[in-house]
């Protein structure tokens, strides 16, 4: 049987999460971490990890994973269409998302959670599955907490 992340799945990893930042706010080693303990908690996942806003388009930061799209334009694929409309993206079929841009061939679903700081895009936040549809209602609301986390750390 397929183990989603339920809410209170979603309670104690976010708890580990907090005490993983807690005391540092390096942004690299913040998100070093977040992105090396999403891989490892999450079932069904094959790629966590960060894209930041850099001179007008998106670079790849820390994760885990197979290697990645290095520069991702404002409004292409999914993390660029997330980082330009400054909203969470969930794509239950990648092969359905026009543009959708393929690091890892195995990607079959995917969120995307911009990081916003006062209102303002940072980055975003990408995790991958190998499986349809992989990602719930409390999947999206732990990884947008986990993305203001993030932003809230690194201040
Ligand atoms: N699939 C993403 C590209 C990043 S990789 O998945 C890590 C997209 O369409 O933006």
């Amino acid at each position: 049987m397929k183990v989603l992340q339920s809410r209170s799945d979603w309670r104690e990893l976010l708890a580990q999460a907090h005490a993983l930042v807690d005391g540092e706010t390096d942004p690299i080693a913040n998100a070093a971490n977040l992105a090396a303990l999403l891989f490892d908690a999450l079932p069904d996942v094959n790629w966590a990890g960060f894209y930041f806003l850099k001179e007008g388009g998106l670079v790849v930061g820390p994760f885990q994973g197979k290697p990645a799209c290095v520069r991702i334009a404002l409004g292409a694929g999914v993390c660029g269409s997330a980082a330009l409309r400054r909203e969470t993206i969930v794509v239950d079929d990648v092969h359905a998302f026009p543009g959708h841009i393929a690091c890892d061939a195995a990607s079959r679903s995917e969120i995307v959670v911009p990081l916003l700081r006062v209102g303002a895009v940072i980055g975003v936040l990408d995790v991958d599955s190998p499986c349809l549809a992989r990602f719930n209602v409390a999947d999206r609301e732990g990884l947008e907490a986990v993305a203001r986390l993030y932003v809230d750390s690194t201040a």
